[in-house]
């Protein structure tokens, strides 16, 4: 199978494709990726000469087409992601995220290719923090951010263009992602480094938000089981069931680095900031058979650190990114 993956060279994407050419020997994967603040050709190194890369726009329409004709599939995992920086500066992700999608599945139509849309629990809004509910697929959209609100607008494209089109789609809503080579713009890259470096992580508000984190080759794997044995036409929530607030992250971050537990600091909070996300995805993993294979998120998240420790992204850089604030 020849599948092409745009947003191939970010986070999520390039795990991606370093656990796709590791456990399976029966895949092409072109990379197609713009190569924007959030994208590094480094994030592929282990699967170096194993892939084609072709530096360029998902709106591009004329590219995309040619790209689309050539493949088997296409995985969507390129967008703009940061929440902060949609506050700030929206039109990029109107563009990216709403058009972009639009010119691959317009793509995925003529040429009669299979389409897997990633997108995130974001799109529900948020749960209130004293209540145990969950996000299911009967959850109505509800987006509070720019960024969420664009997905929520491309993820409502796809369903149109299979209903209206016989698109061969599937979506999937996957929780907070962490793992090797997230940008250190987002919550626990961030974190990690600001206490690596014996500088105090920030916080926003009290840090009471809950955030429902999944390791990244889990929500990978969880892709494959959709690509392999997805129904076209549906949704898939994805999730792990690890629902930790933003400070008792902190503390474990803090912990592993042997420092006070009261070595942060409080930032004002985000506008808007999501409460809690918390996803069912028990659905999935019946219809898919599809289960969470690493351990409890304290173990993941320990083996996850070491990845921030020895490369060369310059601290003054983490403090002083030119976001709102700190936070994902
Ligand atoms: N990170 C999470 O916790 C999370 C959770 C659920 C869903 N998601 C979704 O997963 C997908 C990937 O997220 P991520 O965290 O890996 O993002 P990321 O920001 O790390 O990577 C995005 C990639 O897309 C590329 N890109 C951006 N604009 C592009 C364009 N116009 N054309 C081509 N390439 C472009 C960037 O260069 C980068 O390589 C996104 O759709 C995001 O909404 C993320």
């Amino acid at each position: 199978m020849k599948i092409l993956v745009t947003g191939g060279a970010g986070f999520i994407g390039s795990n991606f494709v370093n656990l796709t050419l590791t456990t399976r020997t029966d895949i092409e994967v072109t990379v197609l990726d713009a190569l924007t603040y959030a994208g590094n050709l480094q994030n592929l190194e282990s699967s170096e000469g194993r892939y084609k890369f072709v530096e360029g726009d998902i709106c591009d329409s004329a590219l995309v087409d040619s790209l689309v004709a050539a493949n088997d599939l296409v995985i969507n995992f390129a967008a703009e992601t940061h929440n902060d920086l949609s506050l700030v500066a929206p039109d990029k992700f109107i563009q990216t995220n709403i058009l972009g999608t639009m010119a691959l599945i317009k793509a995925c139509q003529k040429h009669s290719i299979r389409y897997h849309h990633i997108s995130t629990d974001e799109v529900f809004g948020d749960l209130p923090l004293d209540t145990l509910e969950q996000f299911t697929n009967d959850t109505p959209y509800n987006p509070s951010s720019p960024y969420s609100a664009s997905k929520a607008s491309s993820d409502l494209l796809v369903r149109a263009w299979v209903r209206s089109f016989g698109l061969k789609a599937t979506i999937s809503n996957c929780s907070n992602n962490f793992g090797p080579f997230q940008n250190s713009e987002k919550f626990i890259p961030r974190t990690v480094r600001l206490a690596n470096a014996g500088l105090k992580p920030k916080i926003y508000g009290q840090g009471l938000n809950v955030r429902d984190w999944i390791h990244v080759d889990d929500h990978n794997r969880g892709l494959w089981a959709i690509i392999d044995k997805g129904r076209i036409g549906q949704t898939y929530l994805l999730g792990t069931n690890n629902q930790r607030t933003n400070l008792s992250v902190v503390k474990l971050v803090l912990e592993y680095f042997g420092l006070p537990s009261d070595h942060f600091e409080h930032v004002e909070d985000r506008a808007g900031h999501d409460q809690r996300y918390a996803i069912d995805s028990s659905v999935t993993q019946k219809e898919l058979d599809w289960h969470p294979e690493l351990g409890r998120f304290e173990e993941q998240l320990a083996q996850v650190i070491p990845y921030y420790l020895n490369d060369d992204v310059d601290i003054s850089t983490i403090s002083h990114s030119g976001h709102t604030n700190l936070n994902t």
